[in-house]
């Protein structure tokens, strides 16, 4: 295995429902592919059935802007040896990540967007409400700004934005008032903190009771941290410039903000003779899955071909 600096981790492997993969199998024509790019190889779960399906001669390269979960992949990913290369990148750097391997053109690109279950089990790195964990939820360890600096430090407009549109949350307007109220008693550092309040703000009459209050908050500062659309467009852009003449490109998205923007890139490309979109309506979880994996209820799946 030609893992770029990463190591594999010695704690228990994470298990994490690969979406779809039985659709992504059959979609992405793996057998026939030489190079798959995996934009977002997480812990690998995904990648592990792609590559049963590949030719033993063809590459496969992972990448992920979390060290924790690249070292999770690389362990799991061990048994393919020189097949695999995982490397740690924002995906909207993907033309840099190719260049680097001297690798003009890939035939597949998958991109499983969000976060992994991994990701949200884990209390310190701050992305679940319901567990108690530092308000961080940054994908990259390294990357400056956590959600902590933006809850604390944006003023309660820029906080109503960011809910408003990242988490079309309705009561966009009494939390961010709720959590610059509380911040001027005491700063804002913990998840459970943020989600109490969150809770209290929101009227009783009208809460969901099969969506926590806090559900789209933590969405919106997640996306907000991670600056997630604006590297999906720009990642999705470079895979189409990248993808050989007959390779596809795979998009699995979990909410509509994502959606929207794979479905109008692909459309653009399409519009302009470069993609054929295999799926005309995207592909959502049948029925065994959602029995097998709960999260995969928002899923969808849109597909496309390079011409
Ligand atoms: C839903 S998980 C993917 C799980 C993976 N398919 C598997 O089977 O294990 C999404 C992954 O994408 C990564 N990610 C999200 N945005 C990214 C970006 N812009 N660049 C690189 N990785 C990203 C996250 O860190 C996370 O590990």
């Amino acid at each position: 295995m030609n893992a770029l600096e990463i190591m594999p981790t010695t704690m228990n492997q994470i298990y994490h429902y690969p979406v779809m993969y039985r659709e992504i199998l059959t979609l992405l024509n793996l057998s026939e592919k030489k190079v798959v790019v995996d934009c977002t190889v997480g812990v690998g779960s995904h990648a592990l059935r792609m590559l049963e399906a590949m030719k033993s001669d063809a590459l496969f390269i992972g990448i992920d802007r979390d060290e924790d979960s690249l070292s999770q992949a690389c362990a799991k990913l061990q048994i393919f040896g020189k097949r695999v290369i995982l490397i740690k990148s924002d995906f909207s750097n993907i033309d840099s990540v190719l260049l680097n391997l001297h690798i003009a053109k890939a035939d597949a690109f998958i991109f499983d967007l969000g976060i992994s279950t991994y990701q949200l089990s884990e209390s310190n790195r701050g992305f679940s409400f319901s567990k108690e964990g530092p308000l961080d939820m940054r994908m990259d360890k390294n990357s400056f700004v956590c959600a902590a600096d933006l809850v604390n430090n944006l003023s309660e407009i820029e906080l109503e934005n960011i809910f408003r549109k990242f988490g079309e949350e309705r009561y966009a307007y009494r939390i961010a008032r709720a959590i610059t109220d509380m911040r001027r008693r005491e700063p804002i550092v913990t998840t459970t903190q943020l989600a109490e309040i969150i809770l209290r703000a929101t009227p009783l009459k009208v809460r969901d009771w099969r969506l926590h209050p806090a559900t789209r908050v933590f969405q919106a500062l997640r996306i907000a941290v991670n600056r997630e659309l604006e590297a999906l467009k720009a990642g999705i852009d470079k895979a189409v410039t990248l993808l050989n003449a007959g390779g596809r490109i795979a998009v699995i998205s979990f909410h509509s903000l994502e959606d929207r923007i794979v479905k109008h890139t692909l459309r653009d490309f399409s519009h302009k003779g470069v993609l054929k979109i295999i799926t005309k309506k995207p592909i959502i979880a049948g029925e065994q899955e959602l029995l097998e994996n709960n999260p995969s209820r928002s899923a969808k799946l849109r597909v496309a071909e390079k011409i």
